[in-house]
């Protein structure tokens, strides 16, 4: 085992996480080319922590999301451990995953219409997945539609179950769409950009709906974006990935105030403050490698402005200047032992 792994382990006593990946590796491969997806990742969430993902497009956030829940086309290659509420994702059987999606765990994404069937209305769709995974009866299955529109604060909820997902409105849908996902009470909530298609004062109020939840039901949550402000309103840490990678992470105000890689250095800009909700990441010099062939060591030296030789030795090692933040560049000292 790595010394980034060691590193990662849970001090004795301490609560397992909800969420643990170790070294997941996923890669597609079809007739004339392999994309090495996700190259390496360590995460852990602790129950009812909020952890952001930010990284540029192609960096492996949603492959990453969708690993966790076995959502990926078969040719997918996933290795590596996918542990959520102590149970072995990689072993489960499809029935299992069956039970495990939308139960244990939801997700909910950018376009709320490939969530929801729009030959269904909003009630029954709820309803149905409250019944099939809780098995009560469809009385009190409607009841608890009731109770979860009501939850996500839909005006008039008692007409709105009998809607159709069309005749609601994009922050209605959005609503009906964290209501079907929070039906079965998830531990483990996957949001990829889930607000992103919304005009900014519905995007806030969806995202501060989504933090009351969070905080009311206790559920971890780990959401994706491109937008900082986001991550700043919701988060309590932040991974950033690259190339397939978690090249830092750590409480989203240290990592904000003063990030360690020059990864996220670049993103951020010079100056990271309050009030900025709506900038996007900073664009820095240079593209992000395709990822048929990875770079050699850290896969961001084409573009860092301080690559030596050494960075392109091997890929560097998680190092941890102080409890809770880790970044892997050969630049960043190890100081934290702890
Ligand atoms: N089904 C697939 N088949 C082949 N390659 C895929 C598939 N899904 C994703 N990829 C590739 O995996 C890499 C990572 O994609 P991913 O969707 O995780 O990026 P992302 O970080 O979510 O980007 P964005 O911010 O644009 O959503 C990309 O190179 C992408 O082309
Ligand atoms: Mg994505």
């Amino acid at each position: 085992m790595s010394a980034a792994l060691d590193e990662a382990r849970p001090a004795p006593g301490a609560a397992r996480p909800l969420v643990r990946l170790r070294d997941l590796h996923v890669t597609f491969a079809t007739r004339d080319r392999t994309v090495h997806a996700v190259n390496g990742v360590d995460l852990d969430l602790a129950a009812g922590e909020v952890l952001c993902i930010l990284g540029e497009s192609g960096s492996g956030k949603s492959v990453t999301m969708r690993a966790l829940m076995r959502l990926l086309p078969r040719f997918a290659r996933i290795t590596g451990g996918i542990e959520v509420a102590g149970r072995d994702v990689t072993a489960m059987s499809e029935r299992e995953l069956a039970d495990f999606r939308g139960g244990e765990v939801a997700m909910i994404f950018q376009e709320p219409m490939t969530a929801l069937d729009p030959v269904f209305t909003i009630g029954r769709q709820i309803a149905e997945t409250v019944q099939r995974h809780e098995g009560v009866s469809r009385q009190a299955a409607e009841a608890r539609a009731l109770e979860l529109l009501e939850l996500v604060q839909i005006p008039s909820a008692r007409r709105r179950l009998a809607a159709y997902p069309h005749e609601l409105s994009g922050g209605l849908r959005q609503r009906a769409m964290i209501a079907v996902a929070l039906a079965c009470k998830p531990k483990l909530l996957l949001a990829d950009e889930p607000t992103a298609a919304l005009d900014a004062t519905v995007q806030i109020q969806v995202l501060l709906l989504l933090r009351e939840l969070q905080r009311e039901l206790g559920m971890g949550v780990i959401f994706v974006t491109h937008d900082l402000g986001v991550a700043g309103e919701i988060a309590d840490r932040v991974a950033v990935m690259y190339a397939g990678r978690v090249v830092e992470e750590g409480p989203v105000a240290a990592l904000m105030a003063g990030p360690l890689h020059p990864y996220p250095q670049g993103l951020l800009g010079a100056t990271v403050h309050a009030g900025m909700r709506g900038r996007r990441l900073t664009t820095i010099p240079g593209a992000p490698p395709l990822l048929d062939v990875v770079p050699a060591g850290c896969a961001f030296h084409p573009r860092c402005p301080h690559a030596e030789d050494a960075c392109l030795a091997a890929v560097p090692a998680m190092r941890s200047p102080s409890p809770g933040r880790r970044a892997r560049c050969l630049r960043v000292p190890d100081g934290d032992v702890s």
